[in-house]
């Protein structure tokens, strides 16, 4: 991929660029939880994106997207916003930093991504992160690593209409071999966890049902309005609540009949999620992923029935993973679509990818796609 980028540079813009690359996330465990202010446990993929970036002396940005085989020229004005989608990310990250005052001046950039698209797996934070890497870098504007994942995620509000909370951007740019890393999302806490699930005897797998829902980005919306809602009732008579994982079991239950039920049922499982991201936690620092992995049926459970954010393909490879003893498995992810996340045992990988291949096809008439992941560094410059 290195390299048809740097050919793909030469070709268009002449010459060469500096290399910059990010990552595409996993999440083992606290799903829909940073918006919340609670806790999530990601950790950066070797999948993600790769840039070639050179500044042109101009005020004006073109850029070469390889996976599109398409190119665009954009200002950096706010007017200036391009039509086509990804674009939009690299505008976005840009205009974020100009906000907070870094510096930014024209550039030519051609990039590419392995990261599957619609998978669940964040390609666009990794885009973003690894734009908001490298404008800081190359202009030197000293923005730390925290509120250049906030760049990432501020480009989500304003330039791509998605309501989305810290941990893809915070994964992507924090990212770091060998450990997934929790990270407190109200207080921006975070602590590294060396997670080497082979060690063990286990292997983790993502399989990707390959639907993607059209109105995921609205939905999702909806679901952080449903939870700021119930937060805002709960606040009435808690004024400590500043979160909804702020609130107790309880006092969800005091407002109960004064909120839509709709919003009673997403509530119910953000404060469930809570506790199962510091039980998973805990589990793993002895070692046992049995409980990790029950933790995460749960966590399906409650994105399926109580969050509402699964569907039946994805209800379909959760049942499997179950009927077949895998250790873990659950939709990963915003949902609406994507991939299961599984913690497997070793011997029993073979199998249930076989069988998950098989059964899923027979079913559904497309085949599921298989990644294996491996946890690895987050946004950096290449040597
Ligand atoms: C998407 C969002 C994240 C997070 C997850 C659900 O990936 O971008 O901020 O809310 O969904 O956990």
């Amino acid at each position: 991929m290195i390299a048809k980028i740097q050919d793909k540079f030469k070709a268009v813009f002449g010459g060469s660029a500096d290399m910059y690359a990010s990552a595409g996330r996993i999440n083992l465990i606290g799903e829909h939880t940073d918006y919340n202010g609670g806790y999530v446990f990601p950790g950066a993929i070797d999948k993600g994106i790769v840039a070639a970036i050179r500044p042109n002396g101009t005020n004006k940005v073109r850029a070469f997207s390889l996976d599109y085989n398409e190119q665009t020229e954009f200002g950096l004005e706010e007017a200036d916003k391009p039509k086509q989608a990804w674009a939009c990310y690299i505008f976005g990250v840009c205009r974020e930093t100009i906000k907070r005052g870094g510096k930014v001046e024209g550039f030519d950039t051609v990039f590419a991504g392995d990261v599957p698209l619609g998978a669940g797996l964040s390609s666009s934070a990794a885009l973003e992160s690894c734009f908001a890497f490298a404008i800081n870098d190359i202009w030197q504007n000293g923005i730390d690593k925290f509120e250049l994942a906030k760049i990432g995620q501020s480009t989500e509000h304003n330039y791509c209409g998605v309501n989305c909370g810290i941990m893809d951007q915070f994964a992507s740019c924090f990212g770091k071999k060998g450990c997934l890393i929790r990270l407190n999302c109200k207080t921006l806490e975070y602590k590294y966890f060396p997670f080497d699930p082979e060690a063990a005897g286990y292997k983790l797998v993502l399989v990707d049902s390959c639907v993607k829902h059209e109105l995921a980005s609205s939905a999702y919306n909806k679901r952080r309005a449903s939870c700021e809602n119930a937060a805002a009732a709960i606040r009435k008579n808690h004024p400590e609540v500043e979160f909804l994982s702020d609130a107790k079991r309880l006092w969800l239950e005091e407002v109960r009949t004064e909120i839509p039920e709709e919003d009673f049922l997403r509530a119910e499982y953000v404060i469930g999620e809570l506790q199962r991201v510091l039980d998973v936690c805990d589990a793993l620092e002895r070692g046992d992923f049995e409980t990790a992995g029950e933790m995460m049926y749960q966590t399906h459970f409650g994105m399926s029935k109580l969050y509402e954010v699964s569907c039946e393909e994805l209800d379909w490879l959760n049942k499997l993973a179950r009927k077949m003893d895998v250790t873990g498995s659950r939709v990963m992810g915003g949902g609406f679509g994507g991939c299961t996340i599984n913690l497997v045992k070793a011997e029993l990988y073979d199998a249930f990818v076989a069988e998950a291949k098989e059964q899923f096809s027979a079913r559904f008439g497309h085949a599921p796609k298989i990644y294996d992941v491996v946890i690895s560094d987050g946004a950096r410059k290449l040597q």
